[in-house]
């Protein structure tokens, strides 16, 4: 039986009916907002590949956060632009850098915020790639304890969760021990799981200041075209203790956000990047797309593909646009 009997739009009628059928429901407490911390005081320097996103110091982060709470977002992640870099990312694992000094004040303000950090090296290393460099490569194991120590110290400065998105092989479990042998056995690790090497990081390296000087990162990072893969660095990211796994960028993966979601049952996270965020906001300004509707039917696509929460630079106009 078919048409007349059945007739779709019955549903799709009045705002009421079409509420009440919906399928996915976007709110804010399944959305993030990255924040860039960088020295100084009184410092809110816009990134201009990313209206809308600072780096700022630490007094306006806190003041920013203040914001994300207030409009009812669950938390923040945090990326560092360090007062120096050398061949080893060294100051990523200081307590007085950029992102400790962060975390700390972000706790001391009482803020009902989740404080997530990004643990990676190539904010913090001369040589902008997120790991240290042995005979012209970047060397897998040389790099995991310079990434505990950088994921322990989030931890001493009172972070919530640490996000590694390195991609050396073995630092969720290399994480894991260190946070575990100085009693931050209560400290989640969301493994960036599945990160591919993508070009929709550009505007991203502007604003962390992290482009690698030289070659690019796809002996770590994964090939586009690989879904089966990601499947694998899920499940060898949750053997090594991984509480939450991410797909990264969101858009041209939604198949394997989907994937992910089928095949394992931790929570899922998906990060709408900054190129992704860019290529609204450009569209937007010059008046071809209008920005509060697709982003919403963006982040709306990456939730439906299986994304349990989601990183975006889109969080906070987002949480505007969802007030009842
Ligand atoms: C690496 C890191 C990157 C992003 C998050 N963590 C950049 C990279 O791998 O080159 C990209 C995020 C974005 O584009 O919004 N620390």
């Amino acid at each position: 039986m078919s048409f007349p009997t059945h007739r779709p739009r019955r549903l799709r009628r009045t705002e009421a009916l079409r509420g009440l059928v919906r399928e996915t429901r976007l709110s804010a407490a399944g959305l993030i907002n990255p924040m860039f911390v960088c020295p100084g005081t009184n410092v809110r320097k816009e990134v201009s590949s990313m209206p809308g996103v600072y780096q700022q110091s630490v007094d306006k982060i806190v003041e920013e956060c203040r914001e994300v709470e207030g409009l009812g977002l669950p938390g923040v992640i945090l990326f560092g632009l360090p007062e120096s870099k050398d061949a080893r990312g060294s100051s990523s694992t200081s307590a007085l850098g950029v992102v400790q000094k962060a975390i700390e004040a972000i706790r001391k303000s009482k803020l009902n915020l989740l404080v997530i950090t990004d643990v990676c090296l190539c904010e913090y290393t001369d040589h902008g790639h997120c790991g240290v460099i042995e005979n012209g490569d970047v060397a897998n194991d040389a790099t995991l304890p310079i990434l505990a120590a950088q994921a322990l110290s989030h931890a001493r400065a009172g972070a919530d969760i640490v996000a590694p998105s390195d991609m050396m092989d073995g630092r969720v479990a290399a994480i894991r021990e260190a946070l575990d042998e100085h009693r931050f056995q209560d400290i989640a690790i969301l493994a960036y799981a599945a990160k591919y090497c993508s070009g929709f990081y550009g505007p991203f390296r502007e604003a962390a200041d992290s482009a690698p000087q030289f070659g690019d990162r796809r002996s770590y990072q994964m090939d586009p075209p690989n879904a089966r893969e990601a499947l694998k660095e899920v499940a060898l990211d949750i053997e090594e203790g991984a509480d939450l796994v991410m797909v990264k960028p969101a858009l041209p993966y939604l198949d394997v956000i989907r994937r992910v979601r089928e095949k394992c049952d931790v929570p899922v996270g998906a990060y709408n990047v900054s190129g992704e965020y860019a290529m609204v906001k450009a569209a937007a300004q010059k008046g071809w797309l209008d920005e509060k509707r697709v982003a919403l039917e963006i982040l709306t696509g990456i939730q439906r593909a299986g994304a349990d929460f989601i990183l975006t630079y889109h969080a906070k106009d987002a949480a505007k646009w969802l007030k009842p």
